[in-house]
């Protein structure tokens, strides 16, 4: 039997385990920054949390939940998302309770959606995301795409669009779809069966169709923005105002419909315009969702947040050609020569490691010329050879592999030589 990774699914490799790291130290780092606290919920929640958030008549909920029932006979599903459960999370712990409003929250972790595979799309993938919880302050929904951004520009990726569009509100939307129907019901017959069946119960879901994208009443169908009243469209140009001052540039695009339910008002996606990049170029979705604490079961505590997948930001830097400047030096390489020196390099290893100087030794009884070589390759900064010479003088002679040059150390001293030395 030939065991393979299950299908839309990868290993993560050293090599590439690195790339990821420093992705992740770069989120941490900024969420700390924005003060984005992390939370952590579980791989699977009940089935019903996403069938009523993420909507029953969305593709996620349709046709790519991993559900299965537990020995308890309850119905679970891998989360396809975050937003659902940290909202679940957020009223189950009455965090609408605390006194500072909004709650910012980031979660970063795996997602599972049964998708046909292809460049970019996973079925289990990696998701970065926030929440902004319990504000519907137009600066917050400025702030939560800054720092999108932030992260995309601190990783270095150059060729970025950011598109954002507003989805007003309920009586926006409700106009909206009486409009839609209207527009697809006397044709509804060239539709795929799935829009067949949105167009009662969710018009909007029809332009989101990835079979029908082609058909011309798409194009032609009434766009959200000719319906936002007053009142949203304020909303909206107070976003833009804010994305404004922050020297954020931006395209608004009255088609931006995303694949979830929940949304309201604003909506953005963060796409990549390298060319080298494939199909596709979304790396990171958000959006408001006022009104789903309250669905969820808590008091009106309108919410914003994103969320992109670690795996396209890494594609997306490959296509521009950038490396991520990853740690994985190797400072010292020990070379035993016999048994006791091997006893000696261990110890001498261990003290080394108690102070942040990476070590590395030989562990298949390799010639000296053989650990030589594993040194070079591992890009040593130092090598010191044990013998019995060293032994008996108690002292070694400390090899810069960077410089050339060597300086005999005693033993005693060698934490701190290089210690001392590599900082600089
Ligand atoms: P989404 O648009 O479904 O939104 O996904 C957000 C991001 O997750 C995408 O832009 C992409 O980077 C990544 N992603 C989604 N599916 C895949 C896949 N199959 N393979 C690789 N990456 C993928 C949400 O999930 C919302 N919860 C975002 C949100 C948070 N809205 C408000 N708060």
């Amino acid at each position: 039997m030939n065991y393979k990774v299950p299908r839309g699914t990868q290993d993560i490799l050293p090599g590439q385990s690195e790339k990821w790291q420093k992705v992740e130290e770069i989120i941490r780092q900024l969420c700390q920054v924005y003060r984005y606290q992390e939370i952590r919920t579980p791989i699977f929640e009940q089935t019903e949390l996403f069938q009523r958030s993420v909507g029953d008549t969305t593709d996620i909920v349709q046709k790519e939940m991993y559900t299965f029932k537990d020995r308890g006979d309850r119905s679970l599903t891998l989360r396809p998302e975050g937003t659902a459960a940290v909202v679940r999370s957020y009223v189950e712990h009455k965090m609408f309770g605390q006194p500072d409003q909004p709650v910012k929250l980031s979660y970063i972790g795996p997602m599972f959606r049964y998708e046909r595979q292809q460049a970019g799309r996973y079925r289990q993938f990696v998701q970065f995301g926030v929440e902004a919880i319990g504000s519907k302050d137009p600066a917050i929904d400025a702030e939560v795409i800054a720092l999108a951004m932030d992260v995309y520009e601190t990783a270095g990726l150059k060729n970025l669009k950011l598109v954002i569009n507003s989805l007003g509100d309920a009586d926006v939307r409700a106009a909206h779809r009486d409009a839609l129907i209207k527009h697809f019901e006397p044709h509804i017959g060239d539709f795929c069966s799935d829009c067949q069946n949105r167009l009662e119960k969710n018009p909007l879901r029809i332009l989101d169709c990835k079979v029908d994208r082609e058909n011309p009443l798409m194009a032609t169908a009434p766009a959200l923005t000719d319906y936002l009243n007053e009142e949203s469209a304020a909303y909206f140009e107070a976003v833009k105002k804010y994305l404004d001052v922050l020297g954020i540039t931006y395209v608004v695009d009255p088609n931006l419909v995303r694949g979830l339910d929940y949304y309201n008002h604003t909506t953005f996606e963060i796409m990549s315009t390298a060319t080298d990049l494939g199909a596709i170029t979304t790396l990171c979705g958000g959006g408001r969702y006022n009104g789903l604490v309250e669905q969820i079961g808590g008091p009106e505590s309108p919410g914003i947040g994103f969320a992109m997948s670690i795996e396209r930001l890494l594609l997306a830097l490959e296509a521009e050609g950038r490396s991520l400047d990853t740690d994985n030096a190797l400072d010292m390489y020990i070379v035993a020569m016999d048994e006791q020196a091997k006893l000696k390099a261990v110890e001498l290893a261990s003290s080394f490691r108690a102070k942040g100087i990476s070590t590395e030794l030989d562990y298949a009884s390799r010639k000296v010329k053989a650990q030589m070589k594993s040194a070079d390759r591992l890009d040593a900064k130092w090598v010191i050879v044990l013998g019995e010479s060293e032994l008996e003088e108690q002292a070694a002679n400390v090899k810069n592999m960077e410089l050339g040059s060597q300086e005999k150390v005693p033993f005693h001293d060698l934490v701190n030589y290089l210690t001392k030395h590599k900082v600089q």
